[in-house]
């Protein structure tokens, strides 16, 4: 075996040079850097300083710490994130889910509490398919349909609903919004695009250089995606059905005026940890 230092110290040198590269709080995230470059519970890396790091997983380590210093998001060098305790696999062409998005499934789960009843869900802009797939996780007899307008990412979706468990209720399709939909839904939700076209270039570089564009680019004022997905949510509710929009810091009364011209009536409006307005809820208006 050959070996290339100790773990400890390959954390202490890894700290410095992701400190070096701007990346804050560089000794916990070194910590999870070498977890991850000798496959390992970062809990081995804090109770076994001492042990040897082998030349292999020092490579891997290096290799690491050169996307991260190059602002690369700790979950994409993972290749998968939690949300809603479950487990994603990314991919290049999907958005890394964020905590803030499990204000819709808390919502969803508030305002139809029965999880027994056999609901119809589309989620427009799946991605990783993380919201479709914790409802289905939810609601045993759901099923639903996930679209996105990139193939990778409706592949990678697929593959979630499979690792879960749930493939035989989720479909995932390939489209325009609801350009391909006749049928009707008992429950929507999307988090669309919602950035500001200009704004994008001051985002974090975690997100800017690394996030799909598609994901991001809400058009010139960032609400592009809303108009069109108000007008779908009103053509295809069932008239008990219920909508739930993210929105983004600040959107949530220009999107609640974009859905009531629509057809749609406000039934719920959520807050985020961090106390924005983050879901908007809808029903048909009688
Ligand atoms: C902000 S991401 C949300 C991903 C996922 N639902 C989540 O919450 O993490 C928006 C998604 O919408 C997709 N998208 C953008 N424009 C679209 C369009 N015209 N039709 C369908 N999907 C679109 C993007 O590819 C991206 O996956």
């Amino acid at each position: 075996m050959s070996v290339s230092g100790t773990i400890g110290a390959a954390v202490t040198e890894t700290a410095a040079r992701l400190g070096a590269a701007g990346i804050e709080e560089a000794r916990r995230e070194a910590r999870l850097l070498v977890a991850l470059a000798l496959d390992a519970d970062p809990a081995i890396v804090l109770g076994y300083p001492e042990r040897p790091l082998e030349s292999a997983a020092r490579r891997r380590l290096d290799g690491l710490v050169a996307r991260r210093a190059a602002r690369e998001p700790v979950s994409r060098l993972r290749g998968h994130r939690e949300f809603w305790s479950l487990d994603f696999l990314l991919s290049p062409e999907t958005l890394d889910p964020r905590a803030d998005s499990e204000t819709l499934i808390d919502a969803a789960l508030d305002l139809l509490p029965d999880p027994a009843a056999p609901r119809r869900v589309i989620d427009f802009g799946t991605g990783s398919g993380c919201l479709l797939l914790a409802l289905l996780s939810e609601w045993p007899l759901a099923t639903g349909i996930g679209v996105d307008r990139s193939w990778g990412a409706a592949l990678t979706a697929r593959r979630n609903a499979a690792r879960l468990g749930v493939a035989d209720r989720a479909r995932f399709v390939v489209g325009d919004w609801d350009a391909a939909f006749g049928g009707m839904a008992d429950v929507i939700v999307a988090n669309p695009p919602y950035i500001a076209t200009e704004d994008i270039i001051a985002l974090d570089p975690e997100v800017a250089r690394f996030e799909p564009r598609a994901a991001l680019d809400g058009g010139p004022d960032g609400l592009a995606a809303y108009r069109v997905l108000v007008r779908a949510a009103a053509r295809l509710l069932t008239p008990d059905g219920v909508v739930l929009f993210e929105v983004g810091a600040g959107q949530a009364a220009a999107v609640a005026t974009l859905a009531e011209a629509a057809g749609l009536s406000s039934c719920a409006i959520r807050r985020d940890l961090a106390g924005i307005e983050r879901c908007l809820a809808f029903v048909r208006r009688s």
